[in-house]
């Protein structure tokens, strides 16, 4: 009998070792490495391999006319796949369990299902509650679920049926029998991704993979999965709320970074055209520490608000907390405030946060969030029309960022008429004397 030789894997990263490691090397991850065998990957490799008999081909020659992009019915989520469905395309959609991946997933269905076959496999839940939910959501039930987990035998019945469309909810759930790990586990995750993938650009059947993510926000078992598939994209922020954002991480057919937002009601999602309306709190006035921010978020702009909170530390070492935002990048603000400005924060607790969960990194906040923080300071609002962009520079000057005359036209159209921007303001110590006088 051959001997079985076996291998460790990272849960977190899928980095592969010979033997078993306490941190991986790859990911930092601590305990996360587990056993598998290792000889079965190569019989999924192989079946691929058997079935490609492709040339080089010229590219004129190369036969586009399948590549139309299907509406998934919202406009918004068509936004952030780039334009539609890709044939032949595989996503990956991943989020928190509650996050309504499956509700997603199943609206989409429902409306694909108007113009081509589309299978549902649902290896996480019964037919009936797959019906359940559609009866909820009030769409047609004429899409076919498959609660099959077993994915040689699923991708068989799909030679079938032939669908221009699957979705599997989810990847950790299903399992090749040739893949002889367990299901869920990195070599079986890796494996099912792969034959989807094969199947999916052989056929042009546009796939979808729901990836359930863990508590540090990572989809458990791969991060490797992230590499395979042709489009990553997250639920992101709050699950416990009524707002959910998806968000485009990766985009072989379009730009990343890219949002959507959903409001989640009794009846499924609903996509909401403008969040620049959603990311300002409602209030009329705004209270000190809270400096609206005109930010690009994938390729338009968005206003959110940052909010600060500055106090007196009781004890010990000041803390700073940055919640949807970076915390690198509030320590840099912090400091320039401090050198260039002369804020003595030292001895201050900053806490900066961005109203509504939405996650925002790009250094064209930095103007507003250095005005909310001297705000919070000297316990004074800023004026009610006012926002900001522009990117601060170690010596304290407002550095100029893209897109400058879409951010301004955005605040503009929602009634923000003072802008503190890169043109207006040459250095965070003008801005601020500007600004709170
Ligand atoms: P679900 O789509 O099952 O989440 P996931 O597949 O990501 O785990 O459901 C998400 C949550 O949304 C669940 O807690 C119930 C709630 N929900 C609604 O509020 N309205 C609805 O119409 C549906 C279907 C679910
Ligand atoms: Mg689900």
């Amino acid at each position: 009998m051959a001997k079985v030789r076996t291998l460790f894997y990272c849960s977190g990263c899928g980095f592969e070792s010979a033997r078993w490691l306490g941190r991986c090397p790859s990911c930092e991850a601590w305990n996360s490495f587990s056993e598998a065998p290792s000889a079965p990957k190569s019989s999924v490799a192989r079946s691929a391999a058997a079935r490609s008999a492709v040339a080089p081909i010229r590219l004129a020659d190369v036969d586009d006319s399948n590549v139309a992009r299907v509406s998934t019915g919202m406009s918004e989520f068509d936004t952030v796949l780039g334009g539609g469905i890709v044939p032949g395309s595989l996503t990956l959609i991943g989020g928190p369990p509650g996050a309504g991946k499956s509700t997603l997933l199943l609206q989409i269905a429902a409306a694909l299902t108007q113009q081509f076959a589309v299978v549902y496999v649902c290896g996480e839940e019964s037919a009936a509650q797959i019906k359940l939910r559609a009866a909820r959501l009030s769409v047609k039930d004429d899409i076919l679920v498959f609660p099959e987990t077993n994915l040689r035998a699923v991708l068989d019945e799909l030679e079938r049926i032939k669908p221009r469309a699957v979705i599997v909810d989810s990847i950790q759930t299903v399992w090749l029998p040739e893949s002889e790990s367990y299901a869920g586990s990195v070599t079986q995750v890796r494996d099912c991704t792969q034959a989807l993938m094969e199947f999916a650009k052989r056929t042009d059947c546009a796939t979808f993979i729901v990836g359930h993510v863990t508590k540090d926000g990572s989809i458990a078992g791969p991060r490797l999965l992230e590499h395979l598939v042709d489009t990553v994209l997250y639920f992101e922020g709050e699950v416990n709320g009524e707002y959910r954002i998806v968000r485009a991480y990766k985009n072989r057919f379009g730009s990343v970074d890219e949002i959507c937002v959903f409001a989640m009601q009794g009846d499924g999602l609903h996509q909401i055209p403008n969040p620049s309306e959603l990311f300002l709190s409602g209030r009329k006035q705004r209270p000190s520490g809270s400096c609206v921010v005109a930010s690009i978020v994938g390729s338009r702009p968005v206003l959110i608000e940052v909010q600060a909170l500055v106090g007196e530390t009781s004890y010990g070492t000041p803390r700073r907390l940055a919640a949807n935002l970076d915390q690198a990048r509030l320590a840099m603000i912090l400091a320039v405030l401090e050198r260039r400005v002369g804020m003595q924060l030292g001895n201050h607790d900053v806490y900066a946060s961005v109203a509504g969960g939405l996650r925002v990194n790009e250094p064209a906040a930095d103007l507003g969030i250095a005005l909310a923080i001297a705000s919070a300071f000297r316990n004074r609002p800023l004026g009610q029309d006012t926002a900001a962009f522009g990117e601060l520079g170690l010596s304290g000057e407002v550095r100029s960022v893209t897109a400058g005359a879409r951010r301004a036209s955005e605040a503009k159209r929602l009634g923000f008429t003072t802008l503190f921007t890169p043109q207006s303001h040459e250095d965070i110590a003008q801005a601020i004397g500007a600004a709170l006088g």
